[in-house]
């Protein structure tokens, strides 16, 4: 029993499962209900990134997911050799796991500094007594339109992900 593979594979999977359907049900429910809600709509974005370290928890869901599959990487292409590589299985999942590299560095740049950025706003709007201004409305606005549209893209790109994560190993008729 490989008990190395079996805990990164534990590792991998169950943080891909976190991270995918986190920005999946981000995209389907969570964002469309804040954008019908107006206004309202900020407050829960704000108690969103607030509540049980959401971003923290994501990013170290999608870091571990990659650091895994990285070793798991090298493990079942012994250590990249090229014939693994360029099967069907290894270029599958080379292809799911780059798509997935991209999806988290689009999390990184895009969507933790633009929550991070809105609850920043949200406690300087309480700390002068819960009326925003007009330009912190507008900032706000912009942030949440920037990470609706990064969070569809992060979807397509894990969704794409995932169905070669699931495929792969079946490519070369094992
Ligand atoms: C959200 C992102 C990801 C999800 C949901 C995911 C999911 C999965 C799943 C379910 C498997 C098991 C497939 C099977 O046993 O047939 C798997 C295997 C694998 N994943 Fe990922 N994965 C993700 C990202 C990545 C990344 C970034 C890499 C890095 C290159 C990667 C590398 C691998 C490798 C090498 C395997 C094969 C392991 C084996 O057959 O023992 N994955 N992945």
């Amino acid at each position: 029993m490989n008990t190395y593979i079996i805990i990164l594979r534990l590792i991998h999977i169950l943080c891909g499962v976190l991270w995918a359907g986190g920005i999946f049900m981000l995209h389907l429910f969570v964002i469309p209900a804040i954008n019908a809600s107006g206004p309202e709509g900020g407050k829960v974005m704000r108690q969103l990134s607030a509540t049980n370290h959401f971003t923290t928890v994501m990013t170290s869901a999608a870091t571990l997911n990659i650091i895994a599959g990285l070793l798991l990487y090298w493990n079942i292409s012994n250590g990249l050799s090229p014939e693994w590589i360029h099967s069907p299985y290894g270029t599958t999942v080379t292809m799911g796991g780059l798509l997935a590299i991209v999806a988290y560095i689009l999390g990184i740049t895009i969507n933790r500094p633009g929550v991070n950025r809105i609850t920043k706003i949200g406690n300087d709007i309480a700390a002068a007594g819960g009326k925003p201004t007009e330009s912190q409305v507008a900032e706000m606005t912009s942030i949440r339109a920037r990470i609706a549209v990064n969070t569809r893209n992060m979807a397509v790109l894990l969704a794409i992900t995932v169905a070669c994560m699931a495929a792969a190993r079946y490519l070369n008729g094992v």
